[in-house]
């Protein structure tokens, strides 16, 4: 039987944020180059695909989501040989590569942009989204831009008296995609990056390319949220259809990941449409959860709930480049709940590698931000280093290579790189964790490795078991294979005997440990009792 299963259903994706990843010419900023450098590293780890965050030309306002040429690469990280190579390698190395695309808007310095701000009858003026003044000299209406959530997402152009729209900053004016020349010149840019090998993308806040073209205030009672996370219209879907199409045709099974940044799963699903419109969407709920059993469960519930009645494939995420890092913040849960620094470091770190057990045996396809295989936490930034105007430096540090002065970032002169260094770069990094057989990179790898050997994990069904209260347990199964995956969100150890579960055998009931998150009993017969923060993962 052929295998008819996309790659991108079982693969786990590794997001890249270029400016942080490695630096190959001692500028101080990661590049391309320094990327080709680690596609071993990648190899070695068990990684399926790549996800590299913007490296196109850009005057760096939103550190290149604000993009002035689509089909270039910022001098900062190279060029388009550059990335070719990169890609001949990834390629070679078998790891497949998407891109990111940032339709909704460009940056201020685009030429269409500088162009549609020249003058009222500019052949661009209709490619952004322009309103007039109203008589007071308020704004158009009460939308708010994402950042700095006292401000309008309206800017004044005081040359033409007109406003024009920018969900994001002011220099990332949003195109108006009911203007046939955006489409055409933005589907000319997936072209673009196809036609040079790209397997797929992530496409930027995409719910947003479709607006109400009244443009209505929104109502009072969410007056306050950036308008992006409410933005959700018909007339998206037609055009994620038209996306669809477009990319479907190429050959390879070409994905596209949406940013669908709304506050509700339900809505989020609409975006998979009837198997016609995303491939993947991004699941964030589990990167704001709490460590709590119930809150993953919640989590799960309304993932299966939404996107199983559609056939959608989920995808599973901890942490990302606009969010602090999943263990820094459960550092956070553990002051809340008032352990002292010492207990909190080891214990964030067991809640990290638990956290990773989840997202590699859930259903669906699981994202890995760069630096959560090493636990980092978010980098201190000191003020007057802050570069980021939605405040997002801390989990933008960059990566810790080895225990050397420089940690592999070595720049001229001995400043450092673009943004300070996590906590404990000096043992925490990657060349350390590598010589280290008990540490969570080589959990993250036995992780992979197991995934990539077990059907059950990568697709078979999905099932909640019954657990006492702290814990979380579920199986995977495909024909007569069956895992189980027990998680203790709790402090204490957790036994798992009848008493507790009400049931005649207890879930994980004489299996054998293939995996555990802190590395104990692995091979050995299940006990029956999870240690504090302890995932394990049980196979007959
Ligand atoms: C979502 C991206 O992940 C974020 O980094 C960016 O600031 C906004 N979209 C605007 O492009």
């Amino acid at each position: 039987m052929v295998d008819s299963t996309p790659w991108w259903r079982e693969a786990v994706f590794y997001q890249i944020y270029p400016r942080s990843f490695a630096d190959s010419d001692g500028d101080g900023v990661g590049d391309l180059a320094g990327i080709r450098a680690h596609l071993d590293d990648l190899v070695w780890l068990g990684i399926d695909a790549l996800w590299l965050s913007p490296f196109y030309r850009s005057p760096m306002v939103d550190f290149g989501y604000d993009v002035s040429d689509y089909c270039d690469v910022d001098p900062l990280f190279g060029t388009l040989e550059d990335f070719d190579s990169l890609i001949a390698d990834a390629h070679a190395a078998g790891l497949k590569v998407i891109v990111d695309w940032v339709p909704n808007h460009t940056s201020d310095r685009h030429p269409w942009f500088v162009d549609a701000v020249s003058g009222p009858d500019s052949a661009h003026r209709s490619w952004y989204v322009w309103r007039d003044a109203t008589p007071d000299g308020s704004p158009p209406n009460n939308w708010v831009a994402a950042f700095d959530l006292s401000a309008p997402a309206w800017t004044l152009d005081e040359r033409s008296g007109q406003w024009y729209l920018h969900l994001f900053e002011e220099g990332q004016p949003d195109l108006d995609w009911d203007e046939g020349g955006v489409v055409s010149a933005m589907h000319d840019v997936l072209r673009f990056w196809l036609d040079r090998g790209v397997d797929g993308f992530r496409a930027d806040v995409i719910h947003c390319i479709g607006k109400d073209p009244a443009l209505p205030d929104d109502p009072p009672e969410v007056a306050g949220i950036p308008h992006s996370a409410l933005n959700d219209v018909p007339v998206t879907h037609q055009r994620l259809r038209d996306i669809r199409s477009l990319v479907d045709a190429y050959p390879g099974d070409r994905v596209v990941v949406g940013e669908v940044y709304l506050l509700s799963t339900e809505a989020v699903a609409t975006y998979y449409g009837d198997g016609d419109e995303l491939h993947l969407a991004f699941n964030f709920p589990p990167l704001y959860a709490r460590w709590e059993a119930e809150a993953w469960r919640q989590c799960i519930d309304a993932t299966v709930g939404a996107l199983d009645p559609r056939g959608a494939w989920p995808t599973w995420v901890l942490s990302n480049h606009d969010n602090p890092r999943h263990r820094t913040r459960y550092d956070r849960t553990a002051a809340r709940l008032g352990e002292d620094a010492g207990t909190t470091a080891v214990r964030s770190e067991a809640r990290a590698r638990a956290a990773a057990v989840l997202l590699m045996t859930l259903r669906g396809t699981p994202f890995v931000y760069q630096g959560e295989e090493l636990g980092l936490l978010d980098a201190a930034i000191p003020p007057g280093r802050a570069v980021d105007p939605g405040g997002r430096d801390g989990c933008r540090a960059p990566l810790p290579w080895d225990g050397s002065s420089d940690h592999g970032w070595p720049v001229a002169g001995g400043a450092g790189p673009w943004l300070p260094f996590p906590p404990d770069a000096e043992s925490r990094n990657y060349a350390a964790l590598r010589r280290d057989p008990a540490s969570i990179l080589h959990l993250y790898r036995r992780l992979l490795s197991l995934r990539r050997d077990e059907p059950a994990l990568r697709h078979g069904r999905f099932e909640l078991l019954d657990t006492p209260a702290g814990v979380l347990g579920y199986a995977r199964t495909v024909g007569a294979r069956r895992c189980e995956v027990l998680v203790n969100f709790t402090a204490e150890a957790v036994a798992l005997d009848h008493h507790s579960t009400g049931l005649p055998s207890p879930a994980g009931a004489g299996m054998t440990v293939s995996l555990s998150s802190d590395g104990r009993d692995q091979g050995a017969a299940f006990g029956g009792t999870l240690g504090a923060d302890q995932a394990v993962v049980l196979r007959h």
